[in-house]
């Protein structure tokens, strides 16, 4: 069965196939109106989402395909298990986009699937955010001699970013408080598939030499009650104007959103023409629409 839990689950030829496709649809969604017809996305969400609710719902209706949401209490009334969950929706729908706390119910949900599924954001892996990031970075700078560099929270967004990174030849440099290291195994995957990763606790070496500075919010879903720590812990970890001015000439901010202004970034290099957030978010559509007829063979 064709997944997409983890960046790794598609090989480096189909991510990047995927990326490039993602480029033509963006261009194209005229000619493929009918691709997903008579299909339904299941989507799935144990946690709150604006873009990546947004990008699939209204992506797969744009493709002639029928999104179903589910959400909170909704779900299995709560008490069924995954096993049952994924039993029933592999008899009624094509695919589904799954957003979990944990990402072993992924895993779970992903054992009894007769159908693909995507991760919609785990703990562990945040592969869609990941694949639309580089899309974006090859829009706007393409892959060769381009370094990324990420301030923050070792997180989901930081894992996958590095494999994507591996897999497009993008250099990764990753400053993080310590105690919020990226995962060690990811790092060390990342490394076997030939990514140039280096990891740092100064966020202005991190930057030194980036193309583009990327962050996420300091206290994620689900970390909720560590948040005051957190705030103290990142304090030293803003992307503002002076961390900018040591990146490249033209250096690009960019931030997977919802982003707290005035913690993990400055209103004002939000809000500057070094930013592309925006073009992010709407990637984050075009990149999944590419993906998912990728994963149902319309491709
Ligand atoms: N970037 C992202 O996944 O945003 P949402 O949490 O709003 O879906
Ligand atoms: N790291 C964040 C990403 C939100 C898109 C979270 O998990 O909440």
């Amino acid at each position: 069965m064709s997944n997409f839990l983890s960046v790794t689950d598609r090989t480096k030829q189909e991510f990047n196939a995927i990326i490039d496709n993602a480029i033509e649809l963006k261009k194209s969604y005229a000619k493929h109106r009918d691709v997903f017809k008579g299909k339904t996305l299941l989507m799935y969400f144990e946690k709150p989402s604006t873009r990546t609710r947004l990008s699939f719902e209204s992506g797969f209706a744009k493709l002639g395909g029928h999104p179903i949401f589910f959400t909170g209490g909704h779900i299995s009334s709560g008490k069924e298990d995954l096993r049952d969950t994924a039993e029933m929706y592999s008899r009624f729908t094509d695919l589904v986009v799954a957003r979990v706390y944990s990402h072993e119910a992924l895993v779970e949900l992903a054992r009894h699937s007769k159908i693909p599924i995507i991760n919609g954001l785990s703990d562990l892996e945040h592969p869609c955010q990941a694949l639309a990031d580089l899309m974006t970075v090859k829009e706007h700078r393409g892959f060769e001699n381009t370094t990324l560099a990420y301030i923050g929270d070792g997180n989901n967004v930081a894992n996958s970013l590095a494999l994507a990174c591996a897999y497009t030849g993008v250099k990764f440099k990753i400053a993080t408080p310590k105690g919020y290291e990226m995962s060690k195994d990811i790092a060390a995957k990342a490394k076997a598939l030939g990514g140039n990763i280096e990891a740092f606790n100064d966020a202005k070496q991190a930057v030194q030499g980036a193309d583009f500075v990327y962050t996420d919010v300091w206290v994620s879903m689900g970390d909720e009650k560590e948040e005051r720590q957190r705030l103290s812990a990142f304090k030293d970890y803003q992307v503002n104007g002076e961390l900018m001015k040591i990146a490249s000439l033209g250096a690009k901010f960019m931030h997977c959103l919802p982003a707290i202004k005035g913690k993990e970034v400055t209103a004002e290099v939000f809000s500057s023409p070094q930013s592309i957030v925006y073009d992010q978010a709407e990637n984050r559509m075009h990149a999944q629409n590419a993906l998912m007829m990728h994963l149902l063979e319309k491709h």
